[in-house]
């Protein structure tokens, strides 16, 4: 059994017995955040882009846990510099780890990250593709809709299919469903919404949306729910 626990906006812990994840920790500016950096116990820490909404407070959460950072490269390599320990990837680039199997995927996205008047390159956007006690988890990170979603859903059995449905930055729902089309997952979990006010959406629209062509379950969680796969 594995548990996928939301905090708010992007941010996933997926617990599977003695291992324990977290994707995009953006928490301690986060308004929907429920839980602080220092309640994060993570020995892996998942980094979609540069943005500060993802990257958010990761260094801090890998300091405290003698935790890896898994990113795409110029983003770990940018933690490494910072005093992290980091794993760098790419996408389309799978790597077996202690807890199971991740991929990095495309993701539609930018990824600079804003210091002050300067932008640093952090390399491309991903997306993740996680394989963890027989369960497959797909992350999409910050992503519009793409084509090569169809792949991934062929490809793989995605139980778990974690997508963003805001707009302005990322799919908005109507893309969203098509992304579910594609994917096939069996339970579609909204994220990347509400958080301000360009991305305010309505999910019970995503779920009824996706649920009436019974494309796949839609899970809707509030910071602190989880999800059981
Ligand atoms: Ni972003
Ligand atoms: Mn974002």
């Amino acid at each position: 059994m594995i548990k996928i626990k939301f905090h708010g906006h992007s941010c996933f812990e997926i617990f599977s017995g003695d291992s324990n994840l977290i994707i995009d920790p953006w928490l301690s500016d986060n308004p929907l955040a429920d839980i602080k950096p220092d309640d994060v116990k993570a020995k892996y820490i998942l980094v979609s882009h540069g943005h500060s909404d993802h990257f958010g407070d990761a260094l801090e959460i890998a300091k405290q846990n003698d935790g890896t950072i898994i990113a795409p490269f110029e983003l770990a390599t940018f933690c490494e510099q910072r005093g992290a320990a980091a794993h760098p990837m790419q996408i389309g680039g799978g790597y077996s780890f202690d807890f199971g199997h991740l991929k990095l995927t495309l993701a539609l996205h930018g990824s600079g990250l804003i210091d002050g008047e300067n932008i640093i390159y952090t390399g491309n956007p991903c997306g993740f593709l996680i394989q963890i006690d027989g369960k497959t988890i797909y992350h999409a990170g910050d992503t519009g809709l793409f084509g090569d979603m169809k792949l991934i859903g062929d490809k793989y059995n995605i139980d778990a299919a974690l997508l963003p449905i805001g707009d302005n930055f990322v799919m908005g729902i109507d893309d969203a469903v098509t992304a579910v089309d594609f994917l096939k997952p069996k339970i579609a979990v909204p994220m990347h919404y509400n958080t301000f006010e360009v991305i305010k959406q309505d999910p019970n629209d995503f779920k009824i949306k996706v649920e009436s062509k019974k494309l796949a379950e839609v899970k809707i969680l509030q910071p602190g729910e989880s999800v059981e796969i």
